[in-house]
């Protein structure tokens, strides 16, 4: 049988051979996957534990918490504190940054997160998940603030998700291509089970919440009417279609054999770029899909290029196979 490589002997191998991690920021990789192990127990243990259902709040971007969401992210915050190796945390649920309270050692590192992503799935069943990236502060004035989290994605220095699905997987990246993990229960240890995880630049599957199609903006009417057109429509082949509704999921599926994910802006809220959110969900996935030789825009930009304004800023997203996004790309460039 091939030896297994475990969680941290890939982290101590890219530490040692790529110089890529600093032990800082291995502490941390670390840290966050023993969190993402205790939220995996308390999302399997469904209506056994306390855990279902509606926690009767609402977080600061008006979406009902779901228990599963605070727990999550209390999780993260506990698990995060007192290692020495953060300055801050930001998260979907949280109205402003969590800074390290004074009695740790402050660290270098900033964690964003999604504690939990795709919380309307968590009551029916279906795959949910955790994504996390991390960026270093970069200004050196005393102290940490919201100003310090507002950096363009490719500053990243790791960006991952967990998936809590029919199996637990660990998905991560730091800067050298893309590693699944795979949660062994009995031993409690994350084991690699695939390396340089790449995604066709050609795919035949695309994902979009189809119930907004009246709401779109043309570029993105056109792409999708051309998909469903078929084999005898402009692009010459019959396409399929996902939607999970878990961004955790959709991404998965896109990294394990290809496709392209699509939430554009749409009128109904159109002050609002789109309605996923930069720093918690758009940044880090972008630096999966990309360093999996994909690509990801707003429909007109690199998302990892944005300067981000505001820590709950939200933002279109198309992302995965290179050649579709690429086209659907095009076509903003084109009805302007
Ligand atoms: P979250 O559960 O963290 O708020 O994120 C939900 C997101 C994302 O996971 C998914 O792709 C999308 O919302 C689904 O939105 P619709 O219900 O509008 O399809
Ligand atoms: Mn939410
Ligand atoms: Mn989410
Ligand atoms: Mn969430």
């Amino acid at each position: 049988m091939p030896k297994k490589i475990s969680l941290t002997q890939y982290l101590v191998e890219q530490q040692r051979e790529h110089g890529r991690i600093p032990s800082q920021l291995r502490l941390l990789i670390e840290v966050v996957a023993r969190a993402c192990k205790h939220i995996a127990i308390a999302v399997n243990k469904g209506a056994l534990g306390d855990v279902m259902g509606s926690a009767g709040s609402e977080n600061v971007q008006g979406e009902v918490q779901k228990k599963l969401d605070i727990i999550s992210n209390e999780v993260l915050i506990e698990a995060n504190e007192w290692g020495g190796h953060l300055a801050a945390m930001a998260s979907e649920e949280m109205d402003t940054i969590h800074v390290v309270p004074n009695r740790y050692p402050q660290g270098e590192y900033l964690l964003l997160f999604d504690p939990l992503d795709g919380s309307s799935n968590i009551d029916v069943n279906v795959s949910i998940g955790t994504i996390f990236s991390v960026l270093k502060k970069v200004g050196h004035h005393h102290g940490v603030d919201e100003s310090d989290f507002l950096q363009a994605g490719k500053n990243q220095v790791a960006a991952g998700y967990c998936i809590y699905g029919s199996q637990t997987m660990l998905v991560l990246t730091v800067g050298d291509g893309v590693a699944m993990f795979t949660l062994d229960r009995e031993m409690g240890s994350w084991v690699l089970t695939s390396e340089n995880v790449q995604i066709p630049a050609d795919t035949k599957e695309f994902a979009i919440n189809m119930s907004n199609q009246r709401h779109w903006a043309p570029p993105v009417t056109r792409y999708i009417d051309e998909c469903l057109q078929g084999k005898d429509g402009p692009r010459g082949k019959d396409f399929n279609m996902r939607w999970v509704a878990s961004m955790v999921a959709d991404v998965h599926r896109i990294l394990s054999r290809g496709g392209v994910f699509m939430y554009p802006w749409d009128k109904r809220e159109p002050e609002k770029a789109g309605k996923l959110r930069l720093l918690y969900e758009a940044n880090p996935m972008s630096f999966l899909v990309e360093q999996a030789g994909g690509m990801a825009t707003n429909g007109r930009q690199r998302i990892m290029d944005l300067q981000p304004t505001r820590l709950h800023e939200r933002v279109a997203v198309f992302l995965g196979s290179k050649n579709e996004v690429e086209r659907a790309t095009a076509y903003h460039a084109e009805s302007d």
